[in-house]
């Protein structure tokens, strides 16, 4: 990661999942990084989007550790034991969009709310993992509402943090990051493992697309192969 200072800190939330552990990975193999913090339902701090406070727990407790450079979210449900992304209207229940919404959408706007603040004041990147089917525009195919849904309010919240962090902190920038169809859990019933990427070239591409993009970018929505993505 070039763009960042010589001994430069990251941490990574949802580290346990597929992305997010290769991120850990790739982070940890850059001879520039000096501390890479993996956060997740087990970690010690614990992120669990399912407890609310947990989000400021942690930020208070990694509070000491800052400033960091980066923080990438990299958590997020498609599917859980009791559901699987609706196809029809008829398919619709609060149960479900109230799950999708606080994992993908409630808790990461709780660490924009707690961990903007963690973010270096020369130059920090904080990219939350949306989803390309998350863009209204470019909705044609209709289906997975609850998870749609719910990214498209992760980007409006993404892009309204943004403008208000600018005055505070000119050098962060935050970003909607599209990672692909990557291979992982989540993706596994919809063919993920045929069609999709390893999460380690998934994670470069997407830490080469952070490192080339700059403060001027903040509130935007990228894809991992460097595109920028409609709303
Ligand atoms: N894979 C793809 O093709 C694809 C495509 C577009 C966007 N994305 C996005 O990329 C991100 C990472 O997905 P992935 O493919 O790496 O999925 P994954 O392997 O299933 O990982 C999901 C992560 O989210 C965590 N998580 C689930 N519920 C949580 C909760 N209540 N609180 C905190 N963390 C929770 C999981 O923790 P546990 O290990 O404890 O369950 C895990 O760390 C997601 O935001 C996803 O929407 C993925």
């Amino acid at each position: 990661m070039d763009s960042f200072p010589d001994g430069y800190r990251a941490l990574v939330i949802g580290a346990s999942g597929a992305i997010g552990g290769a991120l850990v990975a790739a982070l940890r193999d850059d001879p520039r990084c000096a501390l890479v913090v993996g956060l997740d339902r087990h970690s010690q701090p614990v992120i669990d989007f399912a407890r609310e406070e947990s989000v400021a727990e942690a930020a208070a407790a990694l509070a000491a550790q800052g400033p960091f450079q980066l923080i990438i979210n990299a958590a997020g449900i498609l599917h859980g034991a009791a559901f699987m992304p609706e196809k029809k209207l008829a398919d619709l229940h609060y149960d479900q969009m109230l799950e999708t919404f606080r994992v993908n959408t409630f808790g990461p706007a709780l660490v924009l709310r707690h961990f903007s603040r963690l973010l270096d004041r020369q130059r920090s990147v904080l990219a939350l993992l949306s989803a390309k089917v998350g863009s209204i525009e470019d909705n044609r195919l209709g289906g997975w509402y609850s998870y749609r849904a719910s990214k498209a309010a992760l980007n409006m919240l993404l892009k309204t943090a943004a403008i208000e962090v600018r005055r505070s902190n000119p050098g962060a920038l935050l970003l909607a990051l599209h990672p692909g169809t990557v291979n992982s859990r989540l993706s596994q019933p919809f063919r993920g493992a045929e069609i999709g990427r390893p999460p380690a070239v998934a994670a470069q591409q997407m830490l080469a697309v952070i490192d080339g993009l700059g403060a001027e970018a903040s509130g935007q929505f990228h894809s991992w192969s460097g595109e920028r993505l409609p709303w």
